[in-house]
């Protein structure tokens, strides 16, 4: 079939007709005719394929055109995709001025509080979902429009698995409410209050207030949560444009950087700019880098490590430590600050954490501008009047990161921990465990009158992992026992397999590898045992003799798999543990 069948009925820029008959040229197997149904008869797959896109009313001149996919994860399970419909309009916008076909289409959503066990046993779901829908549609590039936590990372295993030019935009975070005139924001506040309405400090009436307010418009959690994380984590490597982590989801600006994003898509086709040549290794050390300012998610570590390893790329979690040593926290957001997303944003977003990093950083890494970070960072300023939310480094925060890994024979594979959430105090300590064996364990003693716990004890949960979970539910922030609550322990050290969302705050060791439910050292700990914590050498561990251990090994009894059939099976019997990123070890 010829192209020269199919003439342009409009008249475009030069630029773009010289660009869309290059793309068409005879023989080539772009747009349209990317990727045909394979019916034997590839002229016939074209032409069956453009009489069913003219049923939706397109045009031949449109056809001829390099079609965007955008992938539209709004859903009625998903409030903090509520704004897509506006920002899918924008991205249009960009893709139709610069000569590009935009196309929506659907993957899965993952709703954080919509979604049963966890939204991270689904993760890898929609991976598959966005790479398999890239792959088998006809797009020659595609816009990745997610926001809540697991959405994102999501969409770029599976980008980047496709490697086809590739661009993410996000949802924004909501902007904040407010209680007795204070501020709130989801999910920092949820917690603090939920913490003091199980002390008794806050009534039913005060609690169902507070339960109108915290979450005050559409878009991602307003606090430096996993949602958050993951926007400047996307932003750093280079897969997003400079300044679309942080606008609030309902501001102009969002959509601003939708529509700019359109025209960025485009224009990434022209450079051939594959996730392939922005995700390089030194864009993952720029985004660990930021990681660490921002004083982001611990599941962040999780995420970085499942995307890289998907371009053969190793981040292990002592790579984790050595940026985290050498890397200051400036930014003042909660939960490790005061502040919300609305104020990063003000204060200039990522490109201004960036700019203070700027020697740190590798600046000739590559970005969706197909412009390098340091040519982004040419014109960033930071305002002085917002030296309080983005510090200085000259005043940072911390001196390091605000994440660290850990080590010793509870978790030989390593552990997480997000000290500039956690107390001081606590970041040395010893205490007794007092053991949980499972999530439902916890529930139903936690608040024991006879629970033998002091606030010195270690609270330990097992079989809370990728597996024993399963998916790695956000349950590491384990409660405090009401009776200590109610006597005022704000924080005790707390340890598990689990996951902890970003948005949680206290002195909580997490993602333990490997976990319980695979016979990690986890499984052995009983109530009683001593746990030394030492956050500063990186290291906890179980203080029992080998040999009791060794005889602890041999009795353990493997809790049954809780799957035999579908999704769930294809989970257990493939995932791998935290310090691998949890992706299936057949991706
Ligand atoms: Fe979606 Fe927090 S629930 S980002």
């Amino acid at each position: 079939m010829s192209a020269g069948k199919y003439k342009s009925h409009v008249s475009l820029t030069q630029l773009n007709l010289n660009f869309q008959a290059e793309l068409m040229k005879s023989g080539d197997s772009t747009g349209i005719k990317r990727g045909l149904t394979n019916y034997g008869d590839p002229e016939f797959s074209v032409y069956i394929r453009r009489a069913f896109a003219k049923a939706m009313g397109y045009a031949d001149h449109e056809l001829e055109r390099p079609i965007i996919g955008i992938i539209d994860t709004s859903s009625g399970f998903n409030s903090c995709h509520h704004n897509f419909p506006d920002l899918i309009e924008a991205v249009k916008r960009g893709v139709l001025s610069q000569g590009g076909l935009p196309m929506v289409f659907p993957t899965i959503s993952l709703g954080e509080m919509f979604t049963a066990p966890t939204t991270m046993m689904f993760r890898n779901l929609m991976a598959m979902d966005t790479e398999e829908m890239i792959r088998a549609q006809p797009m020659d590039g595609v816009v990745l429009l997610g926001g809540c936590d697991k959405t994102v990372p999501a969409q770029l295993m599976g980008a980047v698995s496709a490697d086809l030019p590739a661009i993410s935009l996000v949802a924004g975070p909501m902007v904040t409410g407010d209680y007795q005139g204070e501020r709130l924001g989801a999910c920092t506040d949820c917690r603090r209050f939920w913490r003091d309405y199980r002390a008794g400090v806050l009534d039913d009436g005060e609690i169902s207030v507070v339960e109108d307010r915290l979450c005050a418009s559409t878009g991602t959690c307003m606090v430096m949560g996993t949602a958050s994380t993951m926007a400047a984590l996307a932003e750093a490597l280079g897969i997003m444009l400079p300044g679309g982590a942080t606008p609030p989801a309902v501001m102009a600006d969002r959509r601003r950087q939708a529509e700019a994003t359109g025209r960025t898509i485009v224009s990434m086709i022209r450079k051939d700019l594959r996730p392939s040549r922005i995700l390089t290794p030194n864009a993952f050390e720029n985004a660990i880098r930021v990681l660490m300012a921002i004083g982001g998610s611990t599941n962040a570590v999780i995420h970085l490590t499942a995307i890289a390893r998907r371009l053969g790329i190793s981040l292990g979690l002592k790579h984790f430590n050595k940026f985290s040593d050498e890397t200051p926290l400036l930014v003042n957001v909660k939960p490790s600050g005061e502040y919300y997303m609305e104020d990063l944003w003000k204060a200039g977003g990522i490109p201004v954490v960036m700019k203070e990093l700027e020697d740190l950083l590798h600046g000739d890494a590559m970005t969706v501008s197909g412009t390098t970070v340091t040519d982004n960072l040419a014109n960033t300023q930071h305002p002085p009047e917002w030296q309080e939310v983005i510090r200085t480094r000259e005043r940072p925060l911390l001196e390091n990161g605000g994440l660290a890994c850990l080590f010793g024979n509870l978790a030989p594979d390593g552990a997480v921990i997000k000290r500039s959430a956690a107390s001081p105090h606590l970041l040395e300590h010893r205490g007794r465990a007092v053991v949980f064996k499972s999530l439902d364990d916890l529930h139903n003693r936690i608040d024991a009158p006879n629970l033998p716990v002091t606030e010195e004890s270690v609270i330990v949960l097992q079989n809370a992992g990728p597996i024993g979970g399963p998916g790695m539910p956000e349950a590491g922030y384990l409660p405090i026992p009401k009776k200590l609550l109610q006597s005022g322990v704000k924080d005790m050290v707390r340890i598990s397999d689990a996951r902890m969302s970003g948005t949680a705050f206290g002195t909580i060791v997490l993602h333990i590898a490997p976990e319980a439910a695979v016979g990690g050292t986890l499984a052995l700990v009983q109530d009683g045992d001593m746990i030394e914590l030492d956050v500063p050498r990186n290291r906890i561990e179980l203080l029992v003799d080998e040999s009791t251990l060794a005889r602890r090994r041999s009795n353990l009894v493997l809790p049954e798999p809780q799957f035999q059939r579908g999704y769930g099976k294809l989970y257990i019997d493939h995932v791998q543990q935290a310090d691998l990123g949890c992706d299936f070890d057949f991706l």
